[in-house]
């Protein structure tokens, strides 16, 4: 089934955020249109924090659709999250006004190579609480939506977490993140041997963070984890993961903290107990003090 609009439309009763909710689906629509036409394009490819993190012109031009779109329709609303944006030197903080937290491209090595693992993800969140998410996986037209209290869909079918407490049965998702020196990449490496010593059936890199966790909030895998992702990679994931019944947690084993660039989510607060004391930690700083 082809996403719409209209399909996501969970009935609400009275939820404040519907038109921000509705907004958020419609942009993403729209922005997946963009993302697939300039998919199969020549593109002008540029680096940022290392020769692995790549940014193209369309990422630019759909988070300044998204954003002046946003600020059209929503003129009271003044925070804005994104990511190119804060690589061009904005501070992200989350606030207690109105945010919304945006990542054009998700998966942009992808999208360079036409790997057809891409999406667009636009979160939103108030008084520090997450309120939605809005992931597009671009290619496959999938839709996947999550409102708090309200459940997780993707193109109108709910979402469900597995219910797998055993790592020895487990599939496990990561992913690279951009750093590439040699200590980094040992405890990258180490983590993933770590997993497998322990049994995980696999571990899987697909180079979209929103979408390995919209795996997850699917129930096609038991776990994620971490090191270097940013808050635009999470937000809209965390609220499809937890209605769709799954935990999202500091690689602690604490409770999430958006900011600080890393993650441990799975179908149950066991196998996510498990993979975070599995887990070596690499320091990637925090979001906030970009
Ligand atoms: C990145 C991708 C990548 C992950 C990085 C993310 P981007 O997002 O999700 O798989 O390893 O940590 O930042 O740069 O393609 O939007």
């Amino acid at each position: 089934m082809k996403p719409s609009g209209e399909d996501q439309a969970v009935p609400g009763g009275g939820d404040p955020w519907e038109e921000c909710f509705e907004a958020a689906v419609q942009l993403a629509l729209r922005a997946g249109q963009i993302i697939r036409k300039a998919l199969t394009e020549d593109k002008h490819v540029s680096t940022k924090t290392s020769a692995a993190d790549l940014v193209t012109e369309t990422d630019h031009l759909v988070e300044d659709l998204i954003i002046s779109e946003l600020q059209k329709r929503f003129p009271s609303h003044s925070r804005f999250i994104a990511e190119e944006t804060t690589a061009s030197g904005a501070k992200c903080v989350l606030t207690h006004s109105p945010t919304w937290i945006i990542d054009p491209i998700d998966g942009t090595c992808n999208f360079v190579h036409r790997f057809p693992t891409v999406a667009v993800s636009i979160g939103f969140a108030v008084h520090q609480e997450l309120e939605f998410g809005v992931i597009h996986h671009c290619t496959e037209e999938r839709l996947y939506t999550g409102r708090r209290g309200q459940g997780a869909f993707c193109n109108g079918q709910r979402l469900q977490v597995s219910g797998e407490t055993d790592l020895s049965k487990a599939l496990v998702l990561t992913e690279i993140g951009p750093k590439r020196d040699p200590a980094t990449l040992k405890l990258f490496l180490s983590n993933m041997e770590r997993l497998l010593h322990a049994k995980a059936h696999g571990v899987r890199v697909i180079g979209s963070s929103t979408l390995a966790l919209c795996h997850l909030a699917s129930g096609a895998a038991d776990a994620y984890y971490q090191f270097g992702l940013h808050c635009w990679d999470l937000a809209a994931a965390t609220v499809i993961i937890r209605e769709a019944g799954g935990i999202v947690m500091d690689t602690s084993g604490g409770p999430l903290d958006l900011m600080s660039c890393r993650v441990v989510a799975a179908g149950t607060r066991e196998m996510a107990t498990l993979i975070a004391q599995a887990l070596q930690t690499i320091n990637y700083g925090r979001d906030d003090e970009l």
